[in-house]
């Protein structure tokens, strides 16, 4: 058996090397590292994929999402709410552009956001807010969005996480990340689109936002050596563009294959006293980004390194809120009461899930799994 890893890039690549090597091989030759044509067919590509009118590349999803809150004309101080149950950069380039963070509660079945602690968050200062679509679950984005349009407050998605995905609402399908006023994506090589470095884009419907955030990427010039307005740097390298094109023919056979582990271990691990396996409510396609388990009852931590010490990898995403971070101690004289999002940073773990996982692997997972459990509670009840 191969040794257990959380995502296996190594074997993914082997399997579709021959197109990969191919499409890198093409940007040698051309030497067109830089905007070269492989970029627009990529983004067509998804455009066509995720039905956003329009999809703008970029170096990473920190600057997607960076990109997407300075397109959007903010003051110093005007708020954004965002869950404090989430990777640092969702907040992070909040805190960067001199915008206040107002963290959230999140639901803890669903590990998205939660709709009355939004509500309630909201003030007058409120300018955005930004779902994020956690572990490859779409975040209840009609009620979202209903409170923003009520509200005159812009929504971005931050899709990093759950590209493939989409959410059932009452006019039918949407892809994630096609419902907020801009969208962000990552495409770190470990996501379910996952790019060979760093790469993202920001997604659209509006025409203005588009062309702006288009410039904000070239440096604010849409003429060159012409600067409109500050920008950044921020731009797809072709290499990349040319392995995101291979891949994106995979992504929904890679998202399937996330949910055929998932079914998996919800099969094995369901019913057990002390786990709590995924939800997944009605509205939202969960593609499974992470496979993450609430452990109730029962010491997460001694879990996580006795996992290690047998061969089996787990994650914590995320040991410490948002809101508790170090970066954020000024804030903090804000009081919060997020109960929901400090209890699952002490009781999540997330198991290896990838599209090269085999039955045997599942297998050998689980079982290490359930013997860890049974070992750590003897260890603590005799
Ligand atoms: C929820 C979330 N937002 C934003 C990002 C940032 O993406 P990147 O690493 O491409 O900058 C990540 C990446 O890990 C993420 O998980």
């Amino acid at each position: 058996m191969n040794t257990i890893q959380m995502v296996d890039l190594k074997r993914q690549y082997q399997n579709i090397q021959t197109e990969i090597d191919a499409a890198i091989k093409e940007v040698m030759d051309s030497a067109a590292f830089i905007n070269g044509p492989v970029v627009k067919e990529f983004t067509d590509k998804l455009a066509a994929y995720t039905k956003a009118k329009h999809v703008i590349p970029c170096a990473n999803g920190t600057d997607a999402l960076q990109i997407a809150l300075m397109a959007l004309d903010l003051q110093p101080g005007d708020e954004v709410i965002t869950p404090s149950f989430t990777f640092i950069a969702t907040v992070e380039v909040v805190a960067l552009l001199g915008l206040t963070p107002v963290f959230v509660d999140v639901d803890p079945d669903t590990f998205t956001v939660n709709i009355e602690s939004v509500q309630q968050a909201i003030t007058p200062k409120t300018k955005v807010i930004i779902p994020v679509h956690l572990y490859g679950q779409c975040s209840n984005m009609e009620p979202i969005m209903e409170l923003a349009q009520a509200n005159n407050i812009a929504v971005i998605e931050d899709n990093a996480q759950s590209i493939g995905g989409h959410y059932v609402g009452l006019d039918g399908m949407h892809k994630t990340g096609t419902m907020g006023t801009i969208s962000s994506i990552s495409f770190f090589p470990s996501k379910n689109l996952g790019a060979y470095g760093d790469g993202g884009v920001i997604m659209t419907n509006s025409d203005e936002l588009a062309s702006k955030m288009l410039k904000i990427c070239n440096h604010g010039s849409e003429k060159r050596y012409y600067h409109e307005i500050v920008g950044v740097n921020s731009r797809l390298d072709s290499i990349q563009a040319a392995v995101l094109k291979v891949k994106l023919k995979y992504l929904d056979q890679y998202c399937d294959k996330r949910r055929a582990v998932a079914a998996f271990y919800n099969r094995v691990l369901g019913n057990h006293p002390h786990l709590r396996t995924p939800f997944e409510p009605a509205y939202s396609h969960h593609v499974y980004h992470q496979y993450t388990l609430i452990l109730e009852g029962i010491d997460r931590d001694a879990v996580h390194e006795a996992l290690a010490k047998r061969g089996v990898p787990t994650m914590i995403y995320y040991p410490v809120p948002c809101h508790q971070q170090e970066m954020f101690k000024n804030l903090q004289d804000r009081s919060y009461d997020l109960p929901h999002t400090e209890y699952l940073v002490s009781k999540v773990l997330s198991l290896p899930i990838h599209t090269e996982l085999t039955e045997e692997e599942m297998t050998f997972i689980t079982t290490q799994l359930l013997e860890v459990i049974d070992e750590v509670k003897q260890k603590y009840y005799i």
